[in-house]
């Protein structure tokens, strides 16, 4: 939870600071598990391509000995040939099988991480920057793939290569190995040294990957701004800064790359002379035949294969690790509703989609709040919304309207008091059941890319064409439908562009008549719409809200006017309660808003 901190304030300027979550291997365990047989399948596999590439050796050397002393050699050809096939068919499955399980791997990670991610709490979306978190479940499960592939794999594979290899130049010439074994100790240790560096960088570059996403996530989530602001070379130039840090660290990386080959290069070089000069000798001694000393050399290669395998495992495994660090940074993370586990299960008051005449009573209780770190929004708010009636909530901007809707959602939850609905504390109801009892549009009337169908369907997956075309008629939205060939299959664009704002608050309103919800929150849904058009929203929703209970909050006076009751708001406190008849003599904050509205 650290990153809490870090993260709270000015997250787009700084980068989060490097947190203490160390992925370890063992942290890999739990996203391989499941294809632990087919793990072990690729395991004997492996084995019997190495077997093949570790026998070949011996079977040249077979070969040359018996040349050498003119025997007949056609079946140890045949064999070589074999062997040789072998080796290669064995490969080939290996790497198939391999990078399918890789895939594998990868496919359940973003699976895990999105639906983690998408039920984080709405807190943790205050704090974080959307860009980064996207990175995450993109280009870090992308690398994390590598852990598998060449990370684990080629580590066993090479180790088992190594060992194997090992065995059988003993048996060749043990002085011979001496020397070799020294000289790639030297190396070893040197290469590791390098490995932990490149941890280190991998890892800020993929933080940095993560800060250039964020960076560029805010340019195009408001892009006609960044536009007419002409603000376009300055954002460019800050992503490329962003992209010039990434930059560094993979120079550093690619450094320490280049600095690992040549030390490797020299370890081996060395030890091939070394055992080509004392083998020769000894060849020429006669204490070697110089089958065995092709033998060896060859054994010198195979050797070779698997080291280098090692090292660039080594480097891929820390970029992995350091992807699945970030990865677990997120999957550490609590999800929204990990507190209803010791939940009581209430009897539902509302099994699936409530019934619309079922009204419900919403009560606040002296409720307090104040936004993570911030001062308080809300103080002492008390209010009641009868059943099946509307109550309007007026105030300034800044007021603390919205945030009562919010605490209503249980996005947040109050700092003291209670949020009561049916005479039930909120907190004592899960979540999903008691969002299904509500229909909310936001103040920023939010629509999703996709189709009208898409918009509509969100909160009530089942509805019927007809019921949606209905819906779209009772908002006047179906002049939509009817310009174009689509249909309901109309394209409303990312964000809703290709509607008009009051489009796109209609279309709002629309989704939650079709969520047949017994409460309707509705914060600001006239803003965007002329008056007419506001007017037959006030009669649609009359008629929609039927025996529902309706919270509308708005700053336009004329659109509330009628309620039932009007809350008003001043500064996270209630100023005044009543109807717009007995409030506008009884709070002057309300005269005041009326009187500038000609409402007076
Ligand atoms: N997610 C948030 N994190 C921190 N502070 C917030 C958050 N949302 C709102 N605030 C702060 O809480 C206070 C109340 O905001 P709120 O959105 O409830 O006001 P409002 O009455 O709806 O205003 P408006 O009429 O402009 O929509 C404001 O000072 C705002 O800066
Ligand atoms: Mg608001």
């Amino acid at each position: 939870m650290e990153g809490r901190s870090a993260t709270a304030s000015g997250a787009a300027e700084e980068p989060e600071t490097p947190r203490k979550t160390q992925a370890k291997l063992r942290d890999i365990w739990p996203h391989i598990r499941p294809y632990r047989r087919t793990l072990v399948v690729i395991a004997v596999v492996s084995l019997i391509a190495s077997a093949f590439t570790l026998v070949q050796p011996l079977v040249l050397q077979e070969l040359i000995n018996g040349v050498s002393s003119g025997e007949t050699v056609t079946s140890a050809l045949w064999l070589l040939v074999a062997v040789t096939l072998g080796m290669a068919g064995f490969s080939a499955l290996q790497s198939y099988l391999l990078n399918r399980t890789a895939e594998g791997v990868v496919l359940g990670t973003r699976r895990t991480l999105v639906g983690h991610l998408f039920r984080l709490p709405i807190v943790e979306f205050d704090r974080r920057r959307i860009g980064d978190l996207m990175s995450r479940v993109g280009a870090d499960t992308t690398l994390f793939r590598s852990v598998i592939t060449s990370g684990i794999f080629d580590v066993v594979s090479s180790v088992l290569m190594f060992f194997g290899a090992v065995f059988l130049m003993a048996t060749i010439d043990v002085v011979l190995l001496a020397i070799t074994l020294a000289a790639i100790a030297v190396g070893t240790v040197l290469v590791l040294v390098l490995g932990m560096m490149m941890r280190r960088a991998s890892q800020r570059a993929q933080e940095g990957v993560g800060d250039m996403t964020a960076a560029v996530e805010r340019v195009l989530g408001a892009i006609r701004s960044v536009r007419a602001a002409g603000a376009t070379e300055r954002e460019t130039e800050r992503v490329g800064t962003e992209a010039e840090n990434v930059y560094r660290q993979g120079v550093r990386l690619a450094a320490l790359n280049a600095l690992v080959q040549p030390v490797m290069s020299i370890t081996i070089q060395g030890a091939f002379v070394a055992v080509l000069g004392f083998g020769g000798y000894r060849v020429v001694t006669g204490a070697m035949e110089i089958g065995d000393l092709v033998a060896f050399l060859l054994y010198l290669f195979v050797l070779i294969m698997p080291i280098g395998g090692a090292i660039s495992a080594i480097a891929r495994l820390q970029a992995g690790l350091a992807a699945l660090d970030r990865m677990q940074e997120v999957l550490q993370l609590p999800p929204e509703d990990a507190d209803e586990a010791t939940l009581r299960t209430r009897p539902s008051v509302s099994p699936a989609r409530a019934p619309v005449n079922s009204a419900a009573v919403l009560e606040f209780d002296h409720v307090g709040f104040a936004y993570e770190d911030g001062p308080p929004v809300l103080e002492d708010v008390s209010f009641r919304v009868e059943r099946g009636l509307r109550t309007a909530i007026v105030g300034p901007s800044g007021a603390g309207k919205s945030s009562i809707l919010a605490l209503i959602e249980r996005f947040y939850d109050p700092t003291s008091g209670r949020v009561l609905l049916d005479g039930a504390d909120v907190r004592t109801i899960r979540r999903a059941d008691l969002r299904r009892r509500i229909a909310y549009v936001e103040q920023e009337a939010p629509v999703l890319a996709g189709t009208l169908t898409d918009n509509l369907r969100l909160a009530n997956p089942d509805a019927t064409e007809a019921e949606m075309l209905a819906v779209l008629e009772e908002v006047g939205l179906t002049s939509l439908t009817e310009r174009s060939n689509a249909g309901l299959g109309l394209q409303v664009g990312d964000g809703g562009v290709l509607l008009s704002g009051g489009q796109r608050q209609r279309l709002a309103w629309a989704r939650a008549f079709l969520a047949g919800a017994e409460l309707l929150l509705l914060d600001e849904p006239t803003s965007s719409v002329d008056s007419r058009t506001e007017a037959a929203l006030q009669d649609a929703l009359k008629r929609a809200s039927g025996d529902r209970t309706v919270v509308v909050v708005a700053h336009r006076l004329a659109t509330v006017a009628d309620s039932d009751a009007i809350v008003v708001m001043e500064a996270g406190q209630v100023q005044a309660i009543g109807t717009h008849r007995e409030l506008l003599t009884a709070s002057p904050l309300y005269r005041e808003l009326a009187e500038h509205q000609l409402l007076a």
